[in-house]
């Protein structure tokens, strides 16, 4: 059985950035507030017409050209997002006719915060069986359009964002384990509760938005990570000081900092994207990978522990040989 190794990333994020002094016009908030509860100084937000899908086209080529691969050796395409251009056609057999790739497989994963987890787990296995070689795996958000503007709780946290990796097979090292988890029945702590199933009359009346029980998914976040952790070392038969780098999800400064806590890692090890990033949903583990891989900070041959939570709820894990 083969691993699957990640041989490129690419980010791309919108150019329009939106600073947290912006949000003080739009809703009883503070600059003060949001720093110090979150860790957000700003994020970007999709201008008018800025899709899912245009994010995610960026950050792939940017991967494909990092790896140094031509297109027509994709032979797999797994895009995780909870904020599809369509319906259908998913999103990622849009993205496969705009990278003039044809005829492999190419499907959407949707488990929010967790998607690029979830994804990277799915191809890991396709890659590990053998069926497929080379996969582009993306995680893509424009979270702005299923938020309500005039909710202090939730506008704040959010921005959009595309992130994504190249796995391709790889007989010496690669992905080490990976770990994915959900349970339904937290469904309405963190959700977005209309859609499709009711016809649509409250997403028409613009009522389809994203809500958040945040103190309760806070504690469940931290204690939750607290046990995926314990679970993908041992799985390895690793060490918490074997880890390199922590890749977190970049939801909250607070949440990452217990985890690294939890790993006894200094924040220095840590990659942290949320003060520039916000929360990018499926995007914010590759966007924050890619981040630590171009500055030069991640280097060939050191462990990664990539993790994320988020609506459903949904957790998992990856580690990763870089
Ligand atoms: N600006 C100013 N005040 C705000 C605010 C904002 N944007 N949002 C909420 N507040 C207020 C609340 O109304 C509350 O006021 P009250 O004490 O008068 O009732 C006060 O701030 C404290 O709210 P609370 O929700 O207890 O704060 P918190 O410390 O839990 O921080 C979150 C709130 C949302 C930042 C935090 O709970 C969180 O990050 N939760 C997890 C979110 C998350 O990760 N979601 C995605 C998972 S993938």
């Amino acid at each position: 059985m083969s691993f699957a190794r990640i041989i490129g990333t690419g980010g791309y994020l919108p150019s329009n950035v939106v600073t947290n002094h912006d949000l003080e016009k739009l809703v009883d908030t503070s600059d003060q507030w949001i720093r110090e509860r979150t860790g957000i100084e700003q994020r970007h937000i999709a201008v008018e017409g800025e899709t899912t899908v245009d994010l995610a086209e960026q950050a792939s080529r940017n991967a494909i050209e990092a790896a140094g691969i031509d297109t027509s050796e994709i032979d797999l395409i797994i895009f995780a997002t909870s904020t599809p251009d369509k319906i259908f056609p998913s999103s990622a057999c849009i993205l496969q006719a705009r990278l003039d790739i044809h005829g492999c497989p190419a499907f959407d994963i949707q488990a929010v915060c967790t998607g690029f987890i979830y994804a990277l787990s799915v191809a890991e296995k396709f890659i590990q069986t053998g069926s497929a070689r080379t996969a582009l795996v993306v995680g893509a958000e424009v979270f702005s359009r299923i938020l309500n503007w005039e909710d202090r709780d939730t506008c704040v946290l959010f921005g959009d964002g595309a992130g994504a990796v190249i796995l391709q097979a790889d007989e010496e090292t690669g992905i080490l384990s990976s770990h994915i988890h959900a349970d339904g029945k937290y469904e309405n702590l963190l959700w977005v509760p209309h859609g499709v199933g009711d016809g649509f009359d409250q997403v028409k009346a613009g009522k389809a938005f994203v809500e958040m029980r945040g103190n309760e998914v806070f504690k469940m976040a931290v204690n939750t990570l607290g046990r995926i952790v314990d679970e993908t070392l041992a799985a390895s038969d690793m060490k918490k000081s074997d880890i390199d780098w922590l890749v977190p999800h970049q939801a909250n400064i607070r949440i990452i900092a217990a985890t690294a806590r939890k790993l006894k890692m200094s924040m220095e090890q840590v990659v942290v994207t949320v003060n520039k990033h916000g929360n990018t949903s499926a995007a914010s583990v590759p966007l924050a990978l890619d981040v630590a891989v171009r500055d030069g900070r991640i280097k060939r041959g050191e462990l990664l522990l990539l993790e994320a939570f988020g609506g459903g709820f949904t957790w998992g894990s990856v580690l990763v040989r870089f």
